[in-house]
């Protein structure tokens, strides 16, 4: 399987967890060992590629989370996000709404 960055190398999914300076504020680094253990949990251990990324451009809604294929645009995520993230997009396939990033409205 290939997205538009490439081959997955085996990997159903590729996840990009935001290290950036705002998300890490809003504790993305706190996030990953969370990510990490919902991946094992629900077996999908080899079937996700997890990797840490430097600025995903959503800085005002972080912390951001991308999933490949897609990408899916996650945000504003906190550790219930990355159970239901990983539960039923990494294991039912099905793009969790809740969590996608929207952006505001602006007025002009
Ligand atoms: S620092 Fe995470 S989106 Fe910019």
């Amino acid at each position: 399987m290939t997205d538009r960055f490439g081959d997955l190398a085996g990997s159903r999914y590729r996840v990009h967890l935001c290290f950036g300076p705002n998300c890490s504020e809003r504790g993305s680094k706190q996030l990953w060992p969370k990510l990490e253990a919902a991946i094992a949990d629900a077996g999908l251990t080899g079937e996700v590629e997890l990797l840490a990324t430097t600025c995903r451009n959503r800085c005002d809604y972080g912390p951001s989370l991308n999933v490949y294929p897609g990408p899916v645009f996650y945000n504003g995520i906190d550790a219930e996000a990355v159970h239901e993230i990983v539960q039923e997009h990494l294991g039912q396939g099905r793009v969790c709404q809740r969590w996608v990033f929207r952006p505001k409205l602006s007025r002009s």
